[in-house]
């Protein structure tokens, strides 16, 4: 197969000469911002912009404001070379890959927080994490002043925030948001899912089962819902997931948590396997996912 080595670039300033020179040709661009360990998941959003026939700018940045003081910033996957040899692969033109100082600078003080939406699910557990994501995607959109940026409904929350922050700010980029890639058992591709053991990884497919089966009984008409969440957490248990933060069922795009399906609804979850925090969502309709 041939391929095409992506220009990366480290600095604010070489970013925007290129995008500028790229815009001097007519051409359109895609932003698909990541924190890196790139898989299918990732692969699929940067094919998704070269099928829009966009320039796909592929931004690789474990952003420290997201993540808090017991999380993973440390330990997160860092396999640039690797990233980049997929996204040759696959035709990605360019790697945004600035140092945490090109990123945050020293006396760096502005912060974008987006209010509402990060009131539940992941908000209460991951104190600080939206307005990290909301501050560096703001920043990654000005950088890169995209026609299109990538998201995943595998964070479906932040694919929200994004979405009502990009809207708020009058941000001139389309959010466009891409179906969950998963595994064959089901388990949706996560660079996290690295962190797993071998026995961990079997279990890890109980969480889409229990998800399906979920959607399914809510479909089939089974109330209350309260019954059918907590018989989910006690599955989950069962399998060794704990703690459990939350399986919830909330409105798709308030994400307030609901007891009917009179509008569009997701079922939510996240719960620990080991020391590996996974979440998952899928929608609640005939044709679930
Ligand atoms: P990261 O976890 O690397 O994910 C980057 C993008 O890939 C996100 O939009 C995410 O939803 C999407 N993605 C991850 N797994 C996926 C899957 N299985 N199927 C489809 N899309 C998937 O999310 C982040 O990074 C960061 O918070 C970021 C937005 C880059 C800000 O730092």
């Amino acid at each position: 197969m041939s391929t095409t080595q992506p220009l990366i670039i480290r600095t604010v300033a070489g970013l925007r000469d290129q995008i500028a020179a790229w815009r001097r040709e007519g051409a359109r661009i895609g932003l698909i911002p990541t924190l890196g360990a790139l898989h299918e998941g990732h692969l699929t959003l940067v094919r998704r912009a070269l099928a829009a026939g966009e320039r796909a700018v592929v931004s690789i940045f474990v952003n420290p404001l997201q993540f808090g003081p017991n999380e993973d910033f440390g330990a997160y996957p860092r396999r640039e070379a690797e990233d980049v040899a997929k996204l040759a692969e696959v035709g990605g033109h360019l790697v945004w890959a600035p140092t945490v100082e090109e990123m945050y600078p020293a006396g760096f003080a502005s912060h974008v927080a987006v209010t509402g939406l990060t009131d539940g699910l992941d908000g209460p557990f991951r104190p600080g994490h939206f307005q990290g994501v909301a501050t560096v995607v703001t920043k990654l959109l000005m950088q890169v002043l995209p026609d299109h940026a990538y998201f995943g409904e595998k964070d479906y929350q932040q694919l929200q925030v994004v979405t009502r922050m990009v809207r708020d700010l009058d941000i001139p980029t389309r959010i466009v948001a891409v179906p969950t890639v998963r595994e064959a058992d089901g388990l949706a591709l996560s660079s996290r899912n690295l962190y797993l053991s071998a026995v961990e990884r079997q279990a890890a497919a109980e969480l889409p089962r229990v998800m399906r089966e979920t959607a399914a009984a809510v479909l089939a008409g089974e109330v209350p819902f309260a019954r059918l969440l907590a018989r989910a957490t006690d599955r989950l248990s069962a399998a060794g997931f704990g703690p459990i933060d939350y399986v919830s069922i909330c409105d798709a795009v308030t994400l307030v948590p609901v007891e009917d399906l009179s509008r569009p609804a997701r079922l939510f979850v996240a719960a620990r396997l080991g020391r590996t925090r996974l979440i998952d969502n899928i929608p609640i309709e005939p044709a679930a996912r």
